[in-house]
């Protein structure tokens, strides 16, 4: 993955770059560097670890300059140590790379051969040295980056800067995303608009193959193909979303957003008034028309791919099958001819997620994709488009994005229940009456977070945890593991309640907490049965339920959690938030890194 910017501006440039790498920081954080062109050509700052540890450097030792490119690295190819931190340069060109360069072992050895010397051992290093290869042939900078990235195989994003040439920077995107910022006598380029926020509002989103040169008051875009293509200027908002307010990490301040960001989302696909979805406008897929549906997707937008599954098969009865988007392209799916396929992803940039929607698509099958990032890859690349509606998410561990997609998903379910005639009118208003009430049954579900904090201290202490859940809580309960794994380093599983006693038992002692997701639904009495297994063995009971399941427990649990009543569909939605707050509060008190977890990255370009 890692973040990429680059900036041509009228003020000096280091510690701007460093305000827009701080807001890429959720790309990765293993190191990060800055070059900028000073008097004497190319001048590097690079060090291992996050942001701040750069900014410290560059306090004792400033950059000059009002040109220069920065990077976040998320390490791929060679540890996160100060050499492999990007920027690479040579005497001629600094360069800045997001993505895999899958030829560099054959490149290097070449540019090696000819009396170039490395020093990283990067993939990414090689693009400098191509690129002043082909400059002490002859070529011009921008002639010479474009001739070095036509001899690359794999994903980018590329920035790169020239010695002597103030006034210039190319950008090349191919498989990694790539914006252009519009300044007044001023140009960037970013890994994404977010980044550039402090400095512009107007971007123009580079498509796949695009390369650009820049000046203070020129951009020349050029597509695939080489010809010089028009791209459109485009105003962007959302800027607050990026900030963290008052809030102690963003994670918390996405937590408490979900009210309002689930408001918008259902209030985007539903007619409030009337009580029916709106039908989505796909005009080139055709919702009765879709007999089997493929769910893709990774990591929390894999579970809530998950949740969907039961709620399409149960409410409009399609069949589905569900999969992890870097298993489902190699397993050869046998799609049938009323096959669709639908994608979930946050960023809409997930290497392996776009990789299965290609797939699909070269297939032959409709693709449509529920994203966050508007004009992410996916978002150009799919079928038909169903926007989630929480805004930025900076927090690496998705939170808002979930129960959006989750609200999107739901919605979608009953749309396509209905295009297929298992949702009656009466049915859809009871399904749509639910959704409408679930902003309120979130922020009820708020109301624990004091408990929740309280609880985590106990938590923090546990070595391994357990998550149970039956029906559309098992996913949930995945998710549970995943976010308490992703963000306190706890070990943590999830597990099917019913499941529980062809292995997982095993795990349960005294010092085990095993949190169950339970409202007091059909499938109630049976939970409680695997509960009553737990207990037996001295297991601490967690129990996240409504009133009446705690009633129907008492005796049972060691501690409670309480989420309101509310309609089956939006249950999971709803207790969503308790799982999370768990996650967040646990990883507080253990004082790990909440937003920015080790070893993972928000958006990960590569496979
Ligand atoms: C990364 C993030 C996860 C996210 C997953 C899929 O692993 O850390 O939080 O769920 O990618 O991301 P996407 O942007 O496709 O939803």
């Amino acid at each position: 993955m890692c973040g990429i910017v680059g900036i041509l501006g009228q003020a000096p440039a280091a510690t701007r770059i460093i305000e827009a790498l701080r807001r890429l920081e959720y790309r990765g954080y293993d190191s990060a560097g800055i070059a900028t062109l000073g008097a004497d050509g190319i001048e590097r700052r690079r060090a291992a670890g996050k942001i701040a540890n750069l900014a410290g450097i560059l306090a004792s030792e400033p950059l000059p300059g009002n040109t220069g490119i920065g990077h976040t690295r998320w390490a791929t190819h060679g540890k996160p140590t100060t050499d492999n931190a990007h920027p690479h340069a040579t005497e001629k060109v600094a360069i800045v790379h997001n993505g895999i360069i899958e030829n560099y072992r054959e490149l290097r050895a070449r540019l090696i051969a000819r009396g170039r010397n490395f020093a990283s051992d990067t993939d990414s290093e090689v693009i400098a040295h191509l690129i002043t290869a082909h400059m002490e042939d002859g070529a011009a900078p921008i002639a010479a980056a474009e001739a070095a990235i036509a001899g690359l195989e794999g994903a980018f994003a590329i920035a790169c800067i020239f010695a002597g040439s103030d006034d210039l920077m190319f950008g090349a995107r191919r498989g990694s995303p790539l914006v252009v910022g519009v300044g007044q006598s001023e140009m960037f380029l970013g890994s994404d608009a977010i980044a550039l926020f402090p400095f512009t509002d107007r971007v123009i989103y580079l498509e796949e193959g695009d390369s650009v040169a820049l000046g203070r008051d020129k951009v020349v875009i050029k597509d695939k193909a080489g010809r010089e293509a028009a791209r459109a200027t485009v105003t962007v908002q959302g800027a607050a979303a990026a900030e963290k307010g008052n809030y102690r990490h963003f994670m918390l301040k996405e937590i408490h957003e979900q009210p309002e960001t689930i408001g918008r989302t259902v209030a985007a696909l539903l007619d409030t008034v009337n009580e029916k979805v709106r039908a989505p406008e796909f005009p080139d897929v055709h919702l009765d028309r879709i007999g089997q549906l493929a769910l893709v997707a990774c990591g929390t937008a894999h579970y809530a791919c998950r949740i969907a599954e039961y709620w399409l098969e149960q409410i409009a009865r399609i069949p589905v099958e569900c999969d992890i988007a870097s298993e489902f392209r190699y397993r050869s799916p046998v799609p049938g001819t009323d096959s669709a396929a639908l994608f979930v992803s946050q960023s809409g940039e997930t290497a392996d997620t776009l990789a299965a929607l290609r797939f699909v698509r070269e297939s032959g099958i409709k693709a449509i994709s529920v994203l966050n990032v508007p004009q992410s890859s996916m978002w150009r690349e799919t079928d038909a488009i169903l926007p989630t509606h929480a805004g930025p998410e900076i927090g690496v561990a998705s939170t808002k994005a979930f129960t959006a997609q989750l609200t999107a998903l739901a919605a979608f379910t009953v749309a396509l229940g209905r295009a297929h005639g298992t949702v009656s009118p009466e049915t859809e208003r009871a399904l749509c009456h639910a959704l409408i009430a679930l902003p309120r049954a979130v922020a009820e579900a708020l109301r624990e977070e004091r408990h929740i904090a309280d609880l985590a201290a106990e938590l923090s202490r546990a070595k391994s945890a357990l998550f149970l859940g039956r029906g559309a809580y098992y996913p949930l309960a995945l998710e549970g593991a995943l976010k308490l794994k992703e963000i306190t380093y706890i070990h943590a599983e999830g597990c099917a309640a019913g499941e529980l006693k062809h292995g997982p038992i095993a795990l349960v002692d005294e010092k085990i907490p095993v949190i169950v997701l339970a409202p007091k639904d059909h499938l109630f009495e049976k939970t409680m049965s695997n509960v009553e297994e737990v207990a037996a063995r001295g297991g601490r009971i967690i129990l996240i339920s409504d009133e009446a399941g705690h009633a129907a427990s008492a005796g049972l649990t060691a501690r409670r959690i309480t989420i309101p009543t509310c309609h089956p569909l939006i249950g999971p939605i709803v207790a969503a938030i308790p799982v999370q707050l768990i996650a967040y509060y646990t990883a507080v008190h253990l004082g790990t890194d909440v937003d920015q977890p080790r070893n993972l990255a928000k958006s990960v370009t590569v496979e």
